[in-house]
């Protein structure tokens, strides 16, 4: 593919679109590894010249509405601190926008935008309309084709990767070449319907799967245990039986409970055969993280996409930070990605014992499973064109 630093950027328009999908709390950014992630491209195109555009989606939100709950407004804050610039967040760009000199402009959350993730060519136009160079730098989104990740890169002017994209899909490529074995994959989070295709793909690969989370009671539901009022995809219970009868995956043998989903809500550690109808399961026990834990002791190469409990309640941390901790004594070589996932590094202080950090969660996932990502694909076919 073509890359940024080829271009001369001096005086041009340049739209990168960066994932700067990060977790917001009371109005402020939580966790920002992926901003810091994407300082680097931003300071290169600022030092080449160019006048430079952001833009990047938040969250879920529906499509066609502004919802201030998704606003990337503390991104803009958060990241103008770290630039030591200022950041103006745009809403209204389709008439054209006009970057000051010695500012930064970030576009509103591109879901906020009718045809966003349908991908129209309407929409795609329009953003490519903004820019002379369109550089596509967001490996945590490469894996959705959608009007800011794909679309945008077929009718822009130029279309290139940025040194954030290009420096993941490198350190992957290389860390998978030929992964040391046993290989073990910890698969949590709250994104089951999307992961259990992941999980499928992954259970030819790898030589053991772990799951925590929402994942996990889908599989415990499976198997016939209660989960209770547990977050767990009932109409994916068969389907993870399908998974399941393919490889053997450790399912939790003890789990913690709670009746509400809150941060002080009371813990109660149980057996899995214990749930009650009102209970929550909000992390695994620390006989399963124990187990889980030596699994990993064993392994040669280490993926981790995920928690496996609410790690951002202290009560239902347990499982979360005892996993995070036997990924950091352990000797493999272990790649971790996904925003929870770094999340949860940054809060257990492990960042420098994980041998690779990426900003991908679900595209992180899809490239493991040897997936063509989309946004990737779109610049190849560019590159043999310009
Ligand atoms: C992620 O957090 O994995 C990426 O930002 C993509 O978000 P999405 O799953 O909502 O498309």
């Amino acid at each position: 593919v073509q890359r940024m630093e080829a271009l001369s950027l001096d005086g041009q328009r340049v739209l990168i679109r960066e994932d700067l999908n990060v977790p917001v709390k009371d109005g402020k950014v939580s966790s920002d590894a992926r901003i810091r992630a994407a300082v680097p491209t931003i300071q290169k195109a600022l030092d080449a010249g160019a006048q430079v555009m952001l833009m990047s989606h938040l969250g879920r939100p529906v499509e066609g509405d502004y919802d201030e709950q998704f606003s990337l407004g503390p991104v803009a804050e958060h990241l103008s601190t770290l630039l030591d610039l200022p950041v103006r967040l745009v809403a209204d760009w389709r008439e054209g926008v006009t970057v000051n000199a010695g500012e930064v402009v970030l576009l509103e959350n591109v879901r906020f935008n009718v045809g966003e993730k349908k991908n129209t060519d309407e929409l795609a136009k329009a953003y490519a309309a903004l820019c002379d160079v369109f550089v596509m730098d967001a490996f945590g989104t490469a894996h959705r084709a959608q009007a800011s990740t794909h679309g945008v890169a077929r009718f822009a002017a130029q279309a290139c990767a940025g040194p954030l994209l290009a420096g993941e899909l490198e350190a992957l490529e290389k860390a998978l070449a030929s992964p040391a074995r046993p290989m073990v994959a910890i698969v949590g989070g709250s994104k089951v319907s999307t992961k259990l295709e992941v999980l499928d793909a992954l259970s030819d690969k790898v030589d053991q799967l772990i799951v925590g989370g929402g994942i996990a009671n889908t599989f415990l539901a499976a198997a016939g245990h209660p989960v209770g009022k547990s977050l767990c995809e009932h109409d994916l219970l068969d389907e993870a039986r399908r998974i399941g009868a393919k490889t053997h995956i450790p399912l939790p043998t003890d789990v913690v409970t709670a009746t509400a989903f809150a941060e002080d809500a009371e813990p109660r550690r149980c057996a899995v055969d214990e749930v009650g109808p009102e209970d929550m399961i909000l992390d695994i026990g620390p006989e399963s993280a124990a187990a889980m834990g030596d699994l990993l002791k064993n392994a040669g190469t280490i993926l981790w996409n995920g928690p496996v409990g609410v790690f951002e309640f202290d009560s239902f941390a347990g499982g979360t930070e005892s996993l995070a901790r036997a990924i950091a004594d352990s000797v493999a070589f272990s790649l971790a990605g996904g925003g929870d996932t770094l999340a949860a590094i940054d809060k257990f202080a492990i960042a420098d014992k994980v041998s690779y950090i990426s900003t991908g969660g679900g595209a992180f996932l899809e490239y493991v499973e040897g997936k063509v990502l989309p946004a990737v694909a779109v610049l190849e076919e560019r590159a043999l064109e310009q």
